[in-house]
């Protein structure tokens, strides 16, 4: 099986048919967001640039405003909070949890102020955080949940679809992820008005542009007297060709995630019973859609880097690492925030001081392992290969 195959190439082909011609500019998007509405039993789709700029839309489509403060996880990929610095609001982190290593709404409770506004959930490696706890808290805190699910496509918990829990859900397809476009990503709602806030502001806060409409047409400027801008709003917009990639992606989805789900498998039959390899626990009710297979190590006597080293050595493809907490990056240490440190909102808020125990435990010991293997046999190979680097350590440390 390959990634991108024979759907992808005839949308990306059908495109460049169309010339560019007024007509067709925006038909492959129309159809991937439809098609991705389908997929995901929601009402609305808004396709964008990125997995970062949708969840600046999202933020500023549910209000966030200059100083307002919004809730996420530091054991994400950092564009989680960057997307709400661009909001020229606060990221507030709350830490996850040792086991699922995911936000809790025990942990979300905890940070919740008068300035909170919103929650931005991570379906981190796969696998969504507890929806129902976490929305029941928001109700009533009256806050906004914004699912970042660019790496969850397809898990479900309590027998419904991931991204379906928050008022608004992202997913990105840039060319780790389940699906991908090499770039690209994705907003779905099932709010009329959030769809209609999602389009206007990441198209250029265009007059013609509604909840069902995403450009504006030949017609609409062909008066001197149009008036085209009715808010501010930015330019997100996806191209027929990356949504080209897309729609053949959405219609390939199943046995792409089926891909990562396999893969998972086989290294998780290699663990066994492994003491000090611990995966991410996936509690009852969850289905798990394995962006990545993640291991915490948990002992003192095998070293990240000595275990990284001898998994690759065997012929392993090599461990990913966690990303630094996001409050760790010099980015935040330093607040190096383009001038909006000088704002007033940010000075009361010394990231340096930010202490999450349980984020700062795991960032250090996780062991990511890459799940995108559509060679059957070599998923197995390196599945084995984690098997004989446990053998190895159980042998010469004497760990079994
Ligand atoms: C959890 C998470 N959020 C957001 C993003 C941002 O997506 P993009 O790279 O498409 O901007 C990514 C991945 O890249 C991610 O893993």
């Amino acid at each position: 099986m390959k990634r991108i195959g024979e759907k992808e190439q005839a949308y990306i082909l059908e495109v460049l048919k169309g010339q560019f011609s007024s007509a067709n500019t925006y038909q492959m998007v129309t159809r991937l967001e439809k098609a991705f509405a389908e997929k995901f039993q929601v009402k609305h789709a808004v396709a964008m640039v990125n997995g970062t700029a949708t969840l600046h839309m999202a933020l500023e489509t549910a209000g966030v405003s200059p100083g307002d403060e919004v809730i996420c996880p530091p054991l994400t990929m950092s564009s989680t909070s960057i997307a709400v610095l661009h909001t020229n609001a606060i990221p507030v982190f709350a830490d996850v949890d040792k086991d699922s290593f995911l936000i809790t709404a025990e942990n979300i409770e905890k940070v919740i102020t008068p300035k909170s506004k919103a929650i931005i959930t991570v379906s981190l490696y796969g696998l969504a955080p507890q929806m129902d706890e976490i929305m029941r808290l928001a109700e009533k805190h009256g806050l906004y949940v914004i699912e970042d699910n660019a790496e969850c496509y397809g898990a479900y918990q309590n027998q419904k679809l991931v991204g379906t829990f928050g008022h608004m859900a992202s997913y990105s397809f840039q060319s780790s992820k389940h699906l991908t476009a090499g770039e690209g990503g994705i907003v779905v709602t099932n709010r009329d008005d959030l769809a209609e806030k999602l389009r206007k502001y990441s198209g250029l806060g265009y007059a013609g542009i509604d909840e069902k409409k995403g450009r504006i047409t030949k017609d609409d400027i062909q008066s001197p007297d149009y008036e085209r801008h009715v808010v501010l709003g930015w330019n997100y917009r996806m191209a027929d060709l990356c949504a080209a990639v897309a729609l053949g992606q959405v219609e390939r989805m199943d046995e792409l995630i089926e891909v990562r789900r396999k893969s998972a498998a086989y290294y998780h039959e290699q663990i066994g019973d492994c003491k000090w390899l611990v995966p991410q626990l996936v509690k009852e009710r969850n289905v798990h859609s394995y962006w990545t297979y993640v291991l915490r190590l948990d002992t003192e006597k095998v070293g990240w880097h000595e275990f990284r080293n001898k998994f690759v050595e065997l012929g392993g493809d090599g461990i990913y690492a966690a990303w630094k907490l996001s409050y760790q990056e010099p980015m935040f240490r330093n607040k190096v925030f383009l001038n909006r440190e000088k704002l007033g909102f940010y000075d009361s808020y010394d990231y340096k001081d930010v202490y999450c125990v349980n984020a700062e435990f795991l960032q250090p010991r996780l062991l990511q392992f890459k799940t995108n293997y559509y060679k059957q046999e070599e998923a197995k190979r390196q599945a084995e290969i984690l098997g004989k680097t446990i053998e190895f350590f159980n042998r010469k440390r004497g760990m079994e």
